[in-house]
């Protein structure tokens, strides 16, 4: 891949081309529990804009332009009151649309408030979390209706931690389909031999309309079978796991499905956004729960080597399967993703890569994004950004055999 393509790729600031492929999604920018009414503004970056974010005291959450409008002050240090966010430095108040409501220091008959347009994104709580829609005004799709969202017979997790690289790499890292027997085997000196003995993994592929639908059949130490696994990439930044809960193996064993976006905070960093759904399908009516530890969250990364311990943990990398620190566990295979996603630099360099026959799904990914840049610069909308619901009012990112769909 040539250097321009690579940044064409990995760029997502305003003005950028997949900066404005981006800024044609909903995307999640927060926990909807992070914002109360009249509670504490939160300072975000997304996609390299400074922004804060609130919930005024009817609950609508707003998202602005992190600098006053007047003199630039950090509206994360305001106050949510009286319909809109105060600025602390003069006391100016902005609504959820941007516009200012008063100027306390002006004289009583001004009427340059009026004048004031504070940049303003439309955003909405869906499923426990908030979604801004950050591209010009008059594209705004709606809101994709997502199952994992919407649906109410199950259990649903939100959550997200935060990524010190580039989104693209990470997202990739996710779609990988190979590294799972290599990179998260455990007892790497007891199953290596079996796991060269046994058939290649096996990956299907297929083109759809959220972006590639994908099955692979992986080797599985200790036991004779293989298992299937599916893992799709949405359009522009999505991951969606398909999975079986093992604890549950019966005759209607439990489908677990886990939506990603990697979100970029600027080129360097990114938010991994997950929102999980479980079907409530077990026989003995258990609900699936997840060990949730974003309270405790200390981000694996070189200034704790990812929790490796070389000489005491029998993977590849040595570090563990879950890697635990002080306050708890880190969350699931975290720390050997970040750690072979983070060492690929901050932006991965993809003009020194060697891509094998494994590597079909980066390709095609590539290949999708890139069209999408065609697509914006020649005025239509980018694939996906528009997803027909279907006759349930949802979205659905499976294929009809995805474990028969969950
Ligand atoms: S800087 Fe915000 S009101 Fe003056
Ligand atoms: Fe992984």
């Amino acid at each position: 891949m040539a250097a321009d393509q690579n940044d064409v790729l990995t760029m997502t600031g305003p003005g950028t081309p997949m900066g404005e492929v981006f800024r044609r999604y909903w995307q999640p920018v927060a926990l909807s529990e992070e914002i109360t009414p009249g509670g504490k503004p939160v300072q975000l970056k997304v996609m390299s804009e400074d922004l804060v974010l609130f919930r005024d005291d009817s609950g609508q959450p707003g998202l602005l332009g992190l600098r006053c409008s007047h003199r630039l002050t950090s509206l994360a240090y305001g106050r949510v009151e009286d319909g809109g966010i105060r600025c602390p430095f003069h006391g100016w108040l902005y609504d959820v649309s941007g516009a200012c409501l008063q100027q306390p220091g002006e004289p009583e008959e001004s009427s340059f408030k009026d004048k004031i347009r504070h940049p303003a994104y439309p955003c909405r709580d869906s499923g426990g979390m908030v979604f801004a829609y950050m591209g010009p005004a008059d594209r705004e799709p709606p809101l994709p209706p997502f199952e994992n969202l919407l649906r109410g017979d199950g259990t649903r997790i939100a959550d997200y931690y935060p990524i010190n690289s580039n989104y693209l790499q990470n997202l990739e890292g996710a779609l990988d389909p190979m590294h799972s027997t290599y990179l998260h085997m455990d007892k790497w000196s007891e199953v290596k031999e079996q796991v060269f003995a046994q058939p290649k993994v096996e990956v299907s592929l297929q083109e759809t309309e959220w972006g590639v639908w994908r099955r692979s059949f992986g080797p599985t130490p200790h036991r004779e079978t293989v298992v299937a696994s599916y893992g799709h990439f949405y359009m522009p930044d999505g991951f969606m796991g398909i999975r079986k809960d093992s604890r549950n193996s019966g005759a209607t064993p439990l489908i677990q499905k886990h939506q990603s976006w990697y979100v970029p905070v600027d080129d360097e960093h990114c938010r991994r956004f997950i929102v999980s759904f479980t079907s409530r399908k077990s026989t003995d009516g258990a609900e699936f729960s997840y060990a949730v530890s974003r309270d405790a969250f200390v981000a694996p990364g070189p200034e704790n080597d990812y929790f490796r311990t070389y000489g005491e943990v029998d993977t590849i990398s040595g570090i563990p399967l879950r890697a635990v620190h002080a306050e708890g566990s880190v969350k699931g295979l975290l720390a050997q993703d970040s750690m072979v996603n983070e060492t690929q630099g901050a932006i991965a360099d993809r003009t020194k890569e060697h891509l094998g026959s494994g590597d079909r799904l980066l390709i095609m990914t590539r290949k999708l994004l890139q069209r999408a840049v065609e697509d914006v610069r020649n005025g239509r909308d980018p694939q996906f950004s528009r997803p027909e619901p279907d006759d349930e009012g949802m979205v659905r990112v499976n294929g009809t055999d995805d474990f028969e769909q969950g």
